[in-house]
């Protein structure tokens, strides 16, 4: 595992993009791969805390962009509002494996719901123009038009690219004529699609699902269930709702301590834990800095591969079938022992 570095980077402009949105741009000569995101690192109420965002921008600007969602009391949100252009502010290096498989991968079928539409930006605008043999089907929900991250930006690429890039803009809160478009993005619509040859799930060389568990979730067995190979589709989620705290969970796990050794950046480091300690927390107490960022099994920051002995992850929303099999895990709510 590799260490997580932070940098001091200038904000270049915020800008409201709707009611409930910003676009952030940081100055850096950047070459991210599209759908990748960065974690910014601050303080808010004298705690450092750490959030991950998608890079909306494409590779090798001077520059990288990222579209925040402003949610009510949440910390970034507020931390926002403090900042103008010209502040500084940590970010980490670009990171994350919601990224196109091959160069050649020309057929895409990218689905998106709200803020999810910032990896997919990136992706979008970066697939087009350097492979002009691809063809890319986009279907993105909100709630209502005004709702839209990045609609004008949509527009000038289908303006652009009429013959290569189909879009359908699904709204749950505002009726469209044509009644397919209304709601929210769902197997059956994807059906309609497919039995209308709009799109050909055999001939898709990848997909990208980023948006609510359920909608992901449900998307992602359909496409399996229709005979889209498993690597092919690659998902990413921004946000899971959690009923109980691993404290809770943790509760009746047996006491006892294990011995856990990290190879992190080509240094062996060691420490005790029990079952039902904190593994981030534990390791920082004992001088290490375990690479994370959301702390709730979704950004994949803080996976690794156990090479020996045997540990258990609390929480996982990310991690395919496959990743497990091969040993995979994420130290954010790992625990020793089976
Ligand atoms: C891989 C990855 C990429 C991400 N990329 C983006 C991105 O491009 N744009 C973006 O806006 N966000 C993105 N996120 C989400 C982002 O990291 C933060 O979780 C989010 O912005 C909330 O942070 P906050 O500090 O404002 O709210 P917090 O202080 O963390 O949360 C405040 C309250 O709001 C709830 N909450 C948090 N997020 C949501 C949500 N989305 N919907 C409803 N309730 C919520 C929390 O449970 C809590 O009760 C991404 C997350 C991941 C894991
Ligand atoms: S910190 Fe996000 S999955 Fe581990």
């Amino acid at each position: 595992m590799a260490k997580q570095a932070f940098y001091d980077l200038k904000i270049n402009s915020i800008k409201r993009e709707t009611a409930g949105s910003s676009r952030i741009k940081f100055s850096l000569p950047d070459s991210h791969k599209p759908g990748q995101y960065i974690s910014v690192r601050f303080t808010m109420k004298k705690e450092v805390l750490t959030r991950t965002y998608s890079i909306s921008s494409e590779p090798n600007k001077n520059f990288i962009e990222i579209g925040v969602k402003h949610i009510e009391s949440g910390m970034f949100s507020e931390f926002l509002k403090t900042k103008k252009v010209e502040d500084v502010v940590q970010i980490s290096n670009p990171d994350g494996s919601f990224v196109v498989n091959s160069e050649n991968a020309n057929r895409l079928l990218l689905i998106a719901a709200g803020s999810g539409i910032t990896p997919i930006m990136s992706i979008l605008k970066s697939t087009l123009r350097k492979n002009n043999k691809s063809r890319i089907t986009l279907l993105y929900s909100n709630k209502t038009y005004a709702d839209m991250m990045y609609k004008t930006e949509i527009q000038d690429l289908k303006d652009k690219y009429l013959d290569r890039l189909l879009v359908f803009n699904f709204f749950s809160r505002e009726i469209q004529s044509t009644e397919f478009l209304n709601g929210r993005i769902t197997q059956d619509k994807i059906a309609y699609l497919r039995d209308g040859n709009l799109i050909d799930l055999e001939d898709l060389d990848q997909c990208f699902i980023c948006g609510p568990i359920d909608m992901t979730k449900s998307l992602q067995s359909y496409l399996k269930d229709k005979g889209v190979a498993e690597r092919k589709i690659t998902t990413e989620l921004f946000f899971v709702a959690t009923e109980k705290s691993i404290g809770d969970i943790t509760q009746n796990l047996e006491k006892g301590e294990s011995k856990i050794e990290l190879l992190i950046d080509g240094s062996k480091k060691s420490f005790l834990m029990s079952k039902n300690d904190d593994f981030i927390d534990k390791a920082y107490q004992n001088g290490i800095n375990v690479p994370h960022s959301c702390k709730n099994g979704m950004c994949a920051t803080c996976r690794c591969k156990v090479s020996s002995g045997e540990a258990k992850m609390r929480k996982n929303y990310s991690l395919e079938e496959w990743e497990i099999k091969k040993g995979f895990v994420f130290l954010i709510s790992l625990h020793p022992g089976v």
